[in-house]
Order: structure tokens, then C-alpha cells, then sequence
């Protein structure tokens, strides 16, 4: 959900990141001579490290896109299946499991502020210039700081400006005596997507990103900011929800002292008869009449952000068709809304049937393949994030992500989300 620029805040972070690339560089080399070298263990993968000298996982190339492609498909190895299970520990996950909303769980310590470094990396690549009209949608879009980054990113165009957003959402919000509700991952304050010249396209492309957001301030807000800042043809607002079925839902409208971009918030509390009367009428549309209603016909869509505090579920499933053009999709996995009734094993099947292959989407670069790496304890449903990648449709990105879980795995012991 959030494509953020890395923070290098702790040069000892920054470091073990450098160190981890490099590892990979090594690795990938070696697969080209034997794949059985990706079973690395820690320490091997620490003794290659002195032979490493350039450190970057943007020389993939075709030949090694291919072979990850390949990998990414395949079951993982009981070595790789035993790294995962270290490093992503069941134990908090089974303690907790009757106390969700504590967070106390493996895949959520680790997930839960994504930095999705493997998208940024892979926009700054030139080779994004072949996508003529980039093409984003949010399904909660929230106080709109990651969508206005991920337009920034997509259309490679200064003019979408993280600062500018801010200072004219907040001036709307104060003016209305509004007050404002921090992310929970600091969206606000973290650095905006770079755009550098000599790397991206040449020249701004046409990109629109589709802004969903069913809290009506809000989106009225997000909506006002848009057209003030003259950006209303390429970040498109709409009031509505989005779920597995057409209609009209009852959402939030004046809750909790007017706060903006409450994020825990959402149609669970319009369910509730002592909380209902606060609610408003609003259109619902699953995604696949949103998208014949609003999104060009046939166009691919190149990223799908949906964080709808534990309706998630509920908007995969009303996708059937859109889901057939997203190359690249991020959605949050909870113990809240439907996914109560909803297992996470079931979902990753019927997204690998639409060629989905999902991971657990971490910060520092730390991802972990969910298809065809399954563990039982992922089914404890905790606050976490996944990303999935159509290989077919998305290659170069998906070669990025797999040779990023390769790179996770060859640090062994050194990653360990246990606390
Ligand atoms: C905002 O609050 C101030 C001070 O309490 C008040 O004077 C003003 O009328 C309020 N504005 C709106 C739009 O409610
Ligand atoms: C956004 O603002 C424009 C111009 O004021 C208006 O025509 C449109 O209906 C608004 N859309 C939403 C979703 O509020």
C-alpha cells in the first residue's frame, strides 16, 4: 500500500541493505552455474560477501529475469521453507492468535509499513518509458499522500509534488476546523519518490491515478485539493465504497470530532445500530463496475493499492475481471471485516489462478514469497501487508521482487522478526 523512498535514517539499517544487495549480486551470479547454490545458508552467504564487489539488483537481465521467473513459480525448497519459518517465527502469531489487535505476530512485526522498495527501483528504470498511459488505482485512498506519490512515480512529473499536496490538503482541512489523523506509518513525512534526471523517462508521461475513498469529508477534501492544485485529470476522486457487490452503503460521515483520514474507521462501524445514525448514504460499486465506469476499457493498470481496513477480502472478490489487467497489487490482510471468514491460504489460490504470485511485503527490502511457500501460521489473521506481482504481465518487476526474496533468504539468521 505504500510505495515509500527508503529511509536510511540508521546507517547500520543502510549498511545491512548494501550488504544484502551485494549478497545477491553473488547469488545470482552463481545460479547462472548451479540453482542449487540458492540454498545458501547464512553463513555461506556471509563468507561470499568479501568476493562481492558491485551491489545491485538492477543489472537483472533477461536471461536472469527469466530464470527468476522460472524460480518464482516453483515450490519452495524444505531448506528455503526452514530459513522462512526462522526468520518469520509462528510462535507470537499462535501465543496471540485470540488477541489479533494486540499485532503481536511474525508477518505483521514485519509488514506493517511496507517500504515496497521493489516497486521504487523498478520505476527509476528507463525501460518503464514502453508504458504509454501508467495507470494507478487506490481503494482507500485516505489522506491521498501515497497516491500522490505513487503518481509522482508513475509519471515520472515533479509537478506532483508530496509537499504541495500536504500544505494544500491540511489548509483545507483547517479551514473547515477539521482536525487532522497521523498515518499509521507516518505517510506525511516520509520522503517523496526521487525523480532524478539521466534515469526514468525523458519526459513526463500521462499518467492518472483513480483515488477511491468512501469517508464523504474526506473524499470531499482529497477532491477539493485535486482541482485546487490543477491536478483533478490525473488524480481522479470518487466518493464511494468499493466491495464484493453493487449498491449503496452506509459510511462514516461525522464521527470522532471530524477527524480526516481516520484509518481504523470504516463500514464495521455503520454496521453497529449505536454508531449507524453517523453514517451516510454513499454509492457502492464492486471494482469491476468502477472500473467499466471509470478507467479506460482494456487499459492495463499498473498498480492496485487496496487498504479498506479488513474489507479487503470483500474488494479482491468483486474484481473478477479487473484483477485479469493489474500487473502489480498490494492489499492489507487483517483480523477485522470479512476476512474473520476468510482464510488467507484460499485467497492466495484464487489470486494464483489469475497468475498472482503474492509476498509478504516488508520494509529494507525484506519480502517473502506466500505462493508456493505456504506455512499453516499465516492462516492466524494479523494486521499485515501482502504484495503480488503478475509475471507474465510484469516480468521485469516480478524478477525484482523474487531475486528480493532470494536476497532475504541468503541473509539467514541475520533476519529474524521475533518480537
Ligand atoms: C472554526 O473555529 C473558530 C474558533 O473556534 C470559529 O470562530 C470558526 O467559525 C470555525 N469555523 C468553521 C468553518 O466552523
Ligand atoms: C469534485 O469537484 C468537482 C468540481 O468542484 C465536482 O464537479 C465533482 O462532483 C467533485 N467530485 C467529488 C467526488 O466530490
Amino acid at each position: 500500500m505504500l510505495p515509500k523512498v527508503a529511509k536510511r535514517s540508521s546507517p547500520w539499517l543502510w549498511r545491512t541493505f548494501q550488504s544484502t544487495v551485494a549478497v545477491l549480486t553473488v547469488v545470482l551470479v552463481l545460479l547462472a552455474l548451479s540453482p542449487d547454490l540458492l540454498e545458501l545458508n547464512g553463513s555461506q552467504a556471509s563468507s561470499i560477501l568479501f568476493f562481492s564487489t558491485t551491489p545491485s539488483v538492477d543489472s537483472i537481465d533477461e536471461s536472469n529475469t527469466n530464470s527468476l521467473v522460472e524460480s518464482m513459480r516453483t515450490e519452495c525448497t524444505e531448506s528455503q521453507r526452514q530459513t522462512i519459518l526462522a526468520q518469520l517465527p509462528p510462535q507470537d502469531c499462535e501465543i496471540y492468535q485470540g488477541k489479533p489487535w494486540v499485532n503481536k505476530c511474525s508477518f505483521s512485526y514485519a509488514t506493517r509499513c511496507p517500504d515496497a522498495i521493489w516497486l521504487t527501483e523498478f520505476w527509476k528504470q528507463p525501460a518503464l518509458s514502453e508504458t504509454q498511459h501508467p495507470t494507478a488505482i487506490y481503494v482507500g485512498c485516505n489522506k491521498g499522500m501515497d497516491a500522490v506519490n505513487t503518481l509522482r512515480m508513475i509519471s515520472a512529473n515533479t509537478v506532483f509534488d508530496k509537499t504541495a499536496w500536504r500544505q494544500e490538503f491540511f489548509a483545507n482541512a483547517l479551514k473547515l476546523n477539521q482536525t487532522i489523523h497521523p498515518g499509521h506509518c507516518g505517510q506525511e513525512n516520509v520522503e517523496q519518490f526521487a525523480i532524478s534526471s539521466g534515469t526514468g523517462t525523458a519526459s513526463p508521461l500521462d499518467a492518472s491515478v483513480f483515488c477511491i475513498e468512501a469517508m464523504p469529508q474526506t473524499a470531499d477534501q482529497l477532491n477539493r485539493s485535486s482541482y485546487q492544485l490543477g491536478w483533478q485529470n490525473s488524480l481522479v476522486v470518487t466518493n464511494a465504497a468499493v466491495s464484493s457487490t453493487d449498491g449503496i452503503a452506509l459510511f462514516p460521515s461525522k464521527q470522532a470530532g471530524q477527524k480526516i483520514g481516520v484509518e481504523n474507521m470504516g463500514l464495521a462501524d455503520c454496521q453497529n445500530e449505536k454508531t449507524k445514525r453517523h453514517c451516510t448514504e454513499i454509492p457502492q460499486y464492486t471494482l469491476d463496475t468502477y472500473a467499466d465506469k471509470f478507467i479506460q476499457k482494456d487499459a492495463w493498470i499498473d498498480f492496485l493499492s487496496i487498504d479498506v481496513e479488513g474489507f479487503d477480502w470483500d474488494v479482491l472478490m468483486g474484481g473478477d475481471k479487473v484483477l485479469e489487467r493489474v500487473k502489480y497489487l498490494e492489499f492489507e490482510y487483517n483480523w477485522r471485516g470479512n476476512w474473520k471468514k476468510n482464510a488467507l491460504s484460499s485467497t492466495m489460490e484464487t489470486l494464483k489462478s489469475k497468475d498472482f504470485v503474492c509476498y509478504w511485503a516488508g520494509a529494507q527490502g525484506h519480502i517473502w514469497r506466500i505462493t508456493d511457500c505456504w506455512m499453516e501460521h499465516y492462516n492466524l489473521k494479523f494486521w499485515s501487508n501482502v504484495a503480488c506481482v503478475r509475471p507474465q504481465s510484469a516480468p521485469a518487476l516480478a524478477a525484482r521482487m523474487e531475486a528480493m526474496f532470494q536476497e532475504t533468504l541468503a541473509a539467514g539468521t541475520a533476519i529474524k522478526y521475533d518480537h
